[in-house]
C-alpha cells in the first residue's frame, strides 16, 4: 500500500500568493499533500484554480508565500550548499504544456536534451555525450539520427517525446508533468501517457501529473487531488476519486467529461457546483479530513457525517 512507501514528496500548508493588496491573487492557498515514491499523483482542476502554480513551487521556481516543501526529507527552501542545490535540480524535473514553445527552435536536438548533462558535468567526453543523447532518443521512441535536427522538423508528438528525452536526460527521480498531453492531437495523447508510464515503471520515476481531464489523469494516476479555487477539495486513491467522488465539485467535474453515446449525453444531468457553499463558517475551519480510509473531503468537523453517510451509499 502508497501509505507504507516513503514519502518523496510532503507540500505542508503551501499558500502562493502574487501582487498585493487588492490585485492580490490567492493562486494557491493552503494547500497539503503528500507523494510516495513511484507513484502517480494527478492534479485536476479547471484554468485558473492554481495547478500551475503548485507545481512551479514545488520545483521551487517560487518561494512560497507560506507553507513548506520537502523534496526527500529536505525542506527545498533551505538547502544551503551548492551541492545540494544542484542535487535538487537534478532530482527534479519538469515536462510542459507547449512542446512548440519549450524548445528552443535555434538548437539540434542534441543541444537541447544534453543541456542537463553539460550542467551537471555528465558526459565524458563529445562522443559520450552524443552516444548518450542518442540513447536518450531511443528510450523515448525516436531514432538516433534525429540528433543533429531541429525541433521544426518534427511533430507535437515527437517534439514531446524531446520534451522528455531532456528531462530524463540527468536521470531525474520525480517529474512534473504540466499537462503535457493537452496540446497533442487526440490519437497521440495515448501513446505519449502509454510512454511516461513506461518510463516510470522502468526507472522507477514518481510523477506530479497535471491535468484538465479527469479521465486521462484517472487513467495514469494511483491518487488525485482536486483544485479549486486554490485549494485542495478532495484527494484519494484514483478510482475512489473518479466513481465514488465525495465532493459535489468533483462530481460536477466528472459529469463534465463528454461521453461518446449521444442519448447519454442528452439525458445526462450536469452537475453544476455552488462553490459559495464552500466558505468557512465563523470558528469552523474547513480542512481536508478523512471520510474513508485514505480519501479526503475539505469540509467542517459539522460535515464529516454527512460525507461518511455519502461514502456509505456507494456501498450499496
Ligand atoms: N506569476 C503570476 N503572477 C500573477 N498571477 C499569477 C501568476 N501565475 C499565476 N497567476 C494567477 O494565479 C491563478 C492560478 O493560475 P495557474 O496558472 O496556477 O492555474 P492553472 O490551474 O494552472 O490554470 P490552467 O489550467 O489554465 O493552466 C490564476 O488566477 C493566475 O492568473
Ligand atoms: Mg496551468
Amino acid at each position: 500500500m502508497p501509505e507504507q512507501r516513503k514519502k518523496l514528496l510532503e507540500v505542508k500548508h503551501l499558500k502562493q500568493y502574487f501582487g498585493s493588496g487588492k490585485d492580490m491573487v490567492k493562486a494557491v492557498d493552503d494547500i497539503t499533500f503528500d507523494i510516495y515514491e513511484g507513484e502517480t499523483f494527478g492534479l485536476v482542476g479547471e484554468s485558473g484554480s492554481g495547478k500551475t502554480t503548485t507545481g512551479r513551487s514545488v520545483i521551487h521556481l517560487y518561494e512560497p508565500t507560506d507553507g513548506q516543501i520537502i523534496f526527500d526529507g529536505k525542506d527545498v527552501s533551505k538547502l544551503k550548499t551548492k551541492e545540494d542545490k544542484l542535487k535538487f535540480c537534478r532530482d527534479m524535473q519538469m515536462i510542459f504544456q507547449d512542446p512548440y514553445a519549450s524548445l528552443n527552435p535555434r538548437m539540434t536536438v542534441e543541444d537541447i536534451i544534453a543541456e542537463g548533462l553539460d550542467i551537471h558535468g555528465l558526459a565524458s567526453s563529445k562522443e559520450d555525450r552524443r552516444q548518450k543523447v542518442e540513447d536518450l532518443l531511443e528510450t523515448v521512441g525516436l531514432n538516433r539520427d534525429h540528433a543533429s535536427r531541429y525541433p521544426h522538423e518534427f511533430s507535437g508528438g515527437q517534439r514531446q517525446r524531446i520534451g522528455i528525452a531532456r528531462a530524463l536526460a540527468v536521470e531525474p527521480r520525480f517529474i512534473i508533468a504540466d499537462e503535457p498531453i493537452s496540446a497533442l492531437d487526440v490519437s497521440i495523447q495515448a501513446q505519449v501517457v502509454n510512454l511516461l508510464k513506461e518510463l516510470q515503471e522502468e526507472k522507477g520515476l514518481t510523477y506530479l501529473f497535471i491535468a484538465h481531464d479527469l479521465s486521462m489523469v484517472k487513467y495514469i494516476s494511483d491518487r488525485i487531488g482536486v483544485m479549486h479555487f486554490g485549494r485542495l477539495l478532495e484527494v484519494g486513491p484514483a478510482d475512489d476519486v473518479y466513481t465514488k467522488p465525495l465532493h459535489d465539485y468533483t462530481a460536477s467535474l466528472i459529469s463534465a467529461v463528454p461521453v461518446p453515446d449521444p442519448e447519454f449525453e442528452r439525458n445526462r444531468k450536469q452537475i453544476i457546483y455552488d462553490a459559495s457553499v464552500e466558505k468557512d463558517v465563523e470558528g469552523k475551519p474547513a480542512k481536508l479530513r478523512e471520510i474513508t480510509p485514505g480519501h479526503f473531503v475539505r469540509c467542517r468537523e459539522d460535515e464529516v457525517e454527512m460525507y461518511q453517510k455519502r461514502a456509505a451509499e456507494y456501498e450499496k
